[in-house]
């Protein structure tokens, strides 16, 4: 998959016996393309960074179900803007395309309705400096020490959870996770939010839950005390992560930190309350009837005091909304007004590049550069140029492609 949806799991490599993340679910490695031939070679070149290592800088910190190839994102940018320019990811999930524009010398803008992206891509956009950094990890060895001393001390904490939720955990992880949430609560605002995305990060490897996008309860034995090691050790990742993209970024004469609001995509230019045009769209929309954001992060929200209920009802291709006829000319109307919100904020012939892959709707397969094309001319968009690569299926159905297509805002 060009985005990181299968790059999640990991394979090892035999010559450095590291541990290498990389895209697994190409079916062949030929892309298919026509338009522009100056973009078309643009976009072939971004499909050809897959191959390529997706665990740099700040983007493997955290995970994001379908979270696009960070090589693949900045291989756009850089083809598709100059510096300087301004940048917009309408659907940033967990910041991928921000955190590229930032190392590109781009300004850039992140819109994403799910409140729990903005929180990952804020985390993982933050500049802090060597002395800012240091200071994270003597909070976090403060922080492991006073759990290490409740989880010793049998001190009893309450998890935010009610009902059903509770299920998810061994006892004994629930009380050491609320005591390190009491912890964490206690500190000042940045801190407090940085280590919220800490202990989000390993949520799931505690809970009894197999991934974020695999809902099956599994047994994971996990003894007293592994949960403040593991969280202790996500918390030097990220300060190393941080310290790679600070150095990133001391190469540009100047540093553009991406602006983030959470909100509906159909609706950019109310958002971005009509004050900005955007030079370029990098984004990857959700692919029709294939992920449920608001099931796959359930297990967070609560922890985290995040409101599920605007994605819940807003949330695009979501499967769970997406059924039969009704279904399909309700995804039709979903990804329309998106292009038609995209084109409201883009200048004059600016251009906008998806990343987009075929739905599967019941039966029906979306074919999604197909729907592309019928919508685009209606949202005032013309189609400069596509790419496609074919994905292996999952489900046992015929496989998939997935396409990266070049737009341009048509002047009005
Ligand atoms: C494929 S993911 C984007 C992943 C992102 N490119 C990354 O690298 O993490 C699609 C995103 O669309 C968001 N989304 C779904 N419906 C939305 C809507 N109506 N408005 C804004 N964002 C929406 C989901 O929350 C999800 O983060």
């Amino acid at each position: 998959m060009s985005r990181d949806r299968k790059g999640d799991r990991k394979s090892r490599d035999r010559r450095g016996g590291q541990k290498q993340k990389r895209a697994l679910s190409q079916t062949a490695p030929t892309t298919e393309g026509r338009g522009d031939p100056r973009l078309l070679e643009v976009l072939k070149g971004a499909f050809g960074k897959l191959e390529m290592d997706p665990d740099r800088l700040t983007h493997a910190f955290h995970t994001y179900p379908a979270k696009m190839h960070p090589m693949l994102a900045g291989s756009l940018i850089r083809g598709f803007s100059k510096p300087g320019d301004a940048i917009l990811d309408p659907f940033c999930g967990s910041g991928t395309v921000l955190v590229e524009a930032m190392i590109c010398g781009r300004r850039s803008r992140g819109v994403d309705l799910n409140p729990l992206a903005l929180r990952v891509a804020e985390v993982k956009t933050a500049l802090r400096g060597k002395r800012s950094r240091d200071q994270f990890l003597e909070t976090a060895r403060r922080l492991a020490a006073r759990s290490e001393e409740r989880v010793r001390a049998r001190v009893d904490a309450r998890a935010p959870l009610k009902g059903e939720e509770l299920r998810w955990y061994a006892p004994h992880v629930l009380k050491e996770l609320a005591g390190l949430r009491e912890e964490i609560l206690e500190l000042p605002d940045e801190d407090r939010r940085a280590f919220e995305m800490v202990f989000s990060s390993i949520l799931m490897k505690v809970s009894k839950q197999r991934s974020d996008t695999d809902g099956r309860e599994t047994e994971r034995r996990i003894r007293k005390g592994l949960t403040t090691e593991l969280f202790l050790r996500r918390a030097r990742e990220l300060e190393e992560r941080w310290g790679k993209l600070s150095a990133a970024c001391r190469k540009l004469d100047e540093v553009h930190r991406p602006r983030m609001v959470q909100g509906d995509a159909r609706h950019l230019a109310k958002l971005m309350e009509g004050r900005e045009k955007i030079d370029l769209i990098v984004t990857s929309p959700p692919y029709a009837g294939t992920y449920d954001y608001v099931d796959h992060h359930a297990r967070r929200y609560p922890w985290l005091g995040l409101e599920p209920e605007p994605l819940e009802k807003g949330e695009i291709g979501a499967r769970r909304a997406l059924q039969g006829k009704a279904g399909i000319a309700r995804w039709d109307r979903e990804l329309g007004d998106a292009l038609k919100a995209m084109r409201a904020v883009l200048v004059d012939d600016g251009q906008a590049v998806l990343l987009l892959g075929d739905g599967q709707i019941g039966d029906q397969r979306i074919e999604a550069e197909r729907q592309v094309e019928r919508l685009a001319p209606v949202a005032g968009l013309s189609v400069l140029a596509v790419a496609s690569q074919g994905r292996r299926d999952y489900s046992g159905r015929r496989n998939r492609r997935e396409h990266l297509i070049a737009l341009r805002a048509a002047a009005r």
